[in-house]
């Protein structure tokens, strides 16, 4: 049965304020929140939803907003330990992770092993621990329900599927599916080259054409690495073989994936480039609600245009299939080495072309070890500290 109290971490961010308000115009419980170190955001967010647990990850901040918050009953908790403990309330609960990177891993496995059904924005998540997030899924008998725009086009595509209503995790969810497409918006910079990329500021590449994000995904979106990432969560998300999953530029994100079944049919699902319908249909399986939010109106639009990805110009997503292809713990390494570079672009460090190439590299290493958390976890700190050490940061 669906739960209607909601744990959300990351509320503090744009997946989490947009769950905030879809939570809102349902009416539903908040139970918990937590963010990183935004006390302002997160002291405004108490007293509007009153949550019964806040966590700041960063314990300077949680210590701040303990005194801000004393005159309200929620109880404030710190780092990991506290988002774990929030992701496994005994209450029954959807747990939504919006929080930004890896630091998503431990908090989805406790929830997943507390038995509650996951809400996933956080894609890091599933790129570098998939096979384990999925095995205690399934072992659980818990739902991940997509929150990306793309998996929640998929999923709701599969609902039309002959097996009937998809309810991961069904091993049979497969069947009869071709192909599963990706659609991409190619980002700020779709149509330069890699000469006219290696120029490129931190400010041209935070302008995203349709969404507004997180400055992460943001700066994933304009290197491609985002659709890549998203190859890598849908191979695990519906246990399909990577080569059967490819990615097209579609400019106007008016249809946000699509599947072919084997007989060639192929279902899209389209909406407005808004978050909330993704989450509100994440928050909602299997029903739909009623929501006043914009409406896709395709006179509008006019024209859908679908073109291959410029793999010379944006290679991030080759190196995420080779890493999907090779498996193991190749794509927690490559994921680390987009998150730390992806932050050093970010700080002005490093040129937005740097990005790609230090991800290419992480897959020169090698990573012997199971796919266990803590070899991932491992493997993370590793691929992060090479990055540092060999550029001098
Ligand atoms: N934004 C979108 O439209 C969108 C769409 C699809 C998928 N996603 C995925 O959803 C996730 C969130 O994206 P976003 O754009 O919402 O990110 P965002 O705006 O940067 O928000 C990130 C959230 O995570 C918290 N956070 C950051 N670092 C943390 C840490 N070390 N420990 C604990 N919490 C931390 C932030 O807290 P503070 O505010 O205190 O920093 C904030 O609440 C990402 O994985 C992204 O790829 C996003």
């Amino acid at each position: 049965m669906r739960c209607e109290d909601l744990v959300i971490l990351g509320s503090t961010g744009s997946v989490g304020v947009q769950t905030l308000d879809v939570a809102r115009r349902l009416g539903r419980r908040i139970l918990a929140l937590s963010a990183h170190v935004n006390t302002d955001k997160m002291e405004q967010q108490i007293r509007a939803h009153h949550p019964r647990f806040a966590v700041m990850e960063d314990p300077a901040a949680a210590a701040d907003l303990a005194v801000r918050v004393a005159d309200t009953g929620t109880r404030i908790l710190a780092g990991q330990e506290g988002l774990c403990a929030i992701a496994s309330l005994p209450d029954p609960c959807l747990v939504v992770n919006a929080v930004v990177g890896m630091v998503g891993l431990m908090p989805t496995l406790a929830a997943v092993q507390a038995g509650h059904d996951v809400a996933l924005a956080n894609k890091e998540t599933l790129v570098a621990g998939g096979a384990p997030v999925m095995r205690a899924a399934a072992e659980h008998h818990v739902h991940i329900l997509p929150v990306d725009s793309e998996h929640s086009a998929i999923f709701q595509c599969l609902q039309a599927s002959p097996v009937g209503r998809w309810a991961p995790p069904d091993p049979r969810q497969g069947q009869h599916i071709a192909r599963l497409i990706l659609t991409a918006s190619g980002g700020p910079f779709f149509g330069k080259t890699p000469d006219q990329l290696r120029q490129v500021t931190l400010q041209a590449a935070l302008q995203h054409p349709n969404w507004n994000m997180g400055a992460k995904i943001t700066v994933d979106s304009a290197t491609m690495m985002n659709k890549g990432l998203e190859l890598i969560e849908a191979r695990w998300l519906f246990d399909m073989d990577p080569e059967r999953i490819d990615a097209l530029v579609h400019r106007q994100s008016i249809v946000h994936s699509m599947i072919e079944f084997e007989d060639g049919s192929v279902l899209a699902q389209m909406g407005v480039p808004d978050m909330r319908l993704p989450i509100l249909y994440a928050l909602t399986f299997p029903d739909r609600m009623t929501m006043e939010l914009p409406r896709l109106d395709l006179t509008q639009i006019g024209r859908l245009t679908f073109e291959q990805p410029d793999h010379e110009a944006f290679p991030c997503l080759g190196y995420c299939r080779e890493a999907i292809r090779r498996g193991g713990l190749y794509p927690a390494a490559v994921n680390a080495a987009n998150e730390k570079a992806n932050e050093l672009f970010r700080q002005g460090k490093i040129r937005f072309t740097d990005i790609a190439d230090m991800v290419c590299a992480a897959l020169d290493g090698r990573y012997p070890g199971e796919d266990t958390p803590e070899e991932i976890l491992r493997v993370d700190q590793e691929c992060r500290q090479r990055i540092a050490c060999q550029n001098g940061f």
